[in-house]
């Protein structure tokens, strides 16, 4: 079965989708997107991800492209066009399309686009050693909230962390704190089991993942604290993790090449990880 993409109401075959030139996706970045694991063919926290599409479309008066229950529907038909089983839905929201000029367009629709990617889970040696992160200034703007496509920073960020040798990049603003990854969100564990994550706000994109593990975590006998944390704070941690739609929890297990919590994943980690992994299932379970 062929890829198939989802360009504005229609199902084309993905080497020839496209989108006109004047879409102000394409020339200005203006839009939004969402990313949604599926796991056995099952989209996993929908509706929260819905609801930050929502509200990133709200923060830049872009009009929802078709009803939220309809793109429920174009979701599942992309799946199903795909073979989609385990992986990614990808959906972008643009202003649409209109002749080049930085105001909002008197008459512009929306564009959505919507792709879906296959994906492995993390490899047994990835969980078993965990990933190394690497050290870069944050120089994003002041709405982080927005799940915006304009990406550049966070892009040369994680290149910057590639060419280092490392998975991910940890961003660091002004004040020395450690703010998120370029994709995902940052957390650390201190020697006293405070499981440390950066206040939602401005600052950071509020992951859907980070706020399903507060959730599900807050249920048991575990210590979570919304706070700011620096990058030495970090080295010295006794276990650190990032969060995201496609990793889930992973491991960190260095900082700049720093070795942290002894080089391997650390007790709460691990149980964090068996938490989400079983509210997914459970969300399995339930929609089948
Ligand atoms: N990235 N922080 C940033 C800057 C992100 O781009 C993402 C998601 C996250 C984690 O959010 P969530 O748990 O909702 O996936 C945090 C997606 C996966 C991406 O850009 O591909």
């Amino acid at each position: 079965m062929g890829r198939v993409a989802y360009v504005n109401g229609r199902y084309v075959p993905h080497d020839h989708a496209q989108v006109h030139i004047e879409d102000r996706g394409y020339q200005f970045a203006d839009g939004v997107y969402e990313v949604v694991p599926v796991v056995d063919g099952v989209l996993v926290d929908e509706e929260p991800h819905l609801d930050r599409l929502g509200y990133s479309l709200g923060e830049l008066r872009i009009a929802w492209p078709v009803r939220r229950q309809v793109l429920r529907l174009i979701l599942r038909e992309m799946m199903a066009r795909n073979g989609l089983e385990r992986g990614i839905i990808y959906f972008q929201v643009t202003r649409g399309v209109a002749p080049r000029d930085h105001k909002f367009p008197a008459k512009a629709k929306s564009s959505l686009v919507i792709t879906t990617k296959r994906l492995k889970p993390p490899s047994a040696a990835i969980l078993e050693n965990g990933v190394a992160v690497s050290s870069q200034p944050d120089i994003r703007w002041e709405r982080c909230d927005i799940k915006s496509l304009s990406l550049l920073p966070n892009i040369l960020a994680k290149q910057a962390a590639h060419e280092a040798g490392a998975f991910e990049a940890w961003l660091v603003d002004e004040a020395g704190a450690v703010t998120e990854g370029s994709s995902t969100n940052a957390w650390i564990v201190t020697h006293s089991g405070e499981i440390v994550t950066y206040p939602k706000g401005q600052g950071i994109l509020g992951g859907i993942t980070r706020q399903s593990l507060l959730q599900l975590a807050a249920t048991r006998n575990l210590r979570l604290v919304e706070r700011s944390f620096t990058l030495d704070e970090a080295k010295a941690a006794a276990e650190a993790f990032l969060t995201s739609s496609s990793a889930f929890v992973l491991p960190v297990t260095r900082i700049d090449g720093e070795v942290v919590g002894g080089g391997k994943p650390g007790p709460v980690t691990r149980q964090l990880r068996e938490i989400y992994v079983a509210n997914v299932d459970a969300q399995i379970r339930a929609a089948k």
